[in-house]
């Protein structure tokens, strides 16, 4: 395993980037890219807030909402990250930025253990002191939390949000936005479904279904995941 990617580029050859996204997921993000030194924060996108256009935060602004994307390309703004814990907003937001040419960028904290043979999707936040095993392969617009150890050959799908401290075995597959609480465990070879919670601090020992929360040790299925809301943008 190695710690991935390039640290800085030379002065002066970094890229403009901003950010979507203007909470604590956003300066978790934003300190990564700073890390890795490819990209220059330009500010911050809020499409919830539109009272804090032009706010200091993060070491930069909050430009506005998703009106302000025609003046970012035109001022030669070509990427994008996203920094916030809806996962099925940022799916459907990466969608549509894409659709209008923008990049998605992906940010891998220094510290992190990725190795070479594990892909990683665009769009994806991988934090600070978290492991990724060979051949594993991690969607679109996931969130890979501080400390999360992923072994190899897992499948993760797009837009999936695995928190801190969570341990997923080898083989394991995760689906499509599906979020996996902190220091949740899921034994091998199992699988948990697109749409799912997992609840903090569960043991997953058989798979779950899609469209699920379960929780406990063992982890059972308590109910629908009938709340696309459960995770706060
Ligand atoms: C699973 C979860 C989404 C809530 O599910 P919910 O069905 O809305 O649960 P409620 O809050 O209504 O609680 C219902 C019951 O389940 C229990 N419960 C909730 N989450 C639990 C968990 N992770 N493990 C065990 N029991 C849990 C509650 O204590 C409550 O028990 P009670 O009825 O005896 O009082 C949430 O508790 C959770 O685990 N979220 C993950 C948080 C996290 O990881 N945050 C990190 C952010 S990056």
């Amino acid at each position: 395993m190695n710690t991935v990617g390039k640290q800085t580029d030379p002065a002066g050859a970094r890229k403009p980037l901003a950010i979507w996204g203007a909470k604590g997921p956003a300066l978790i993000v934003a300190e990564i890219i700073r890390l890795r030194g490819e990209y220059d924060v330009v500010g911050y996108l809020d499409n919830l807030n539109p009272d804090r256009r032009g706010t200091g935060f993060g070491g930069a602004r909050v430009l506005g909402g998703e009106e302000e994307l025609g003046n970012l390309w035109e001022s030669g703004v070509r990427h994008i990250a996203f920094a916030f814990q809806n996962n099925h907003a940022r799916l459907r937001l990466a969608k549509m930025v894409k659709a209008k040419g923008f990049e998605l960028a992906t940010a891998i904290h220094p510290t992190a253990c990725v190795s070479a043979s594990a892909r990683i999707g665009a769009g994806t936040v991988v934090r600070a002191q978290s492991a990724i095993g060979p051949e594993t392969q991690i969607g679109e617009n996931c969130i890979i939390g501080y400390g999360a150890m992923i072994s190899h050959n897992c499948l993760i799908g797009d837009g999936a949000h695995l928190s801190s401290g969570v341990n997923v075995a080898g083989s394991v597959k995760i689906g499509r936005a599906t979020w996996v609480g902190i220091g949740a465990t899921i034994i091998d070879p199992k699988s948990v479904g697109d749409d799912c919670v997992v609840g903090a601090g569960a043991v997953v020992t058989n798979d779950v279904p899609d469209g699920v929360v379960a929780y406990g040790v063992p982890a059972r299925v308590v109910r629908a995941n009938d709340r696309a809301s459960v995770e706060s943008t």
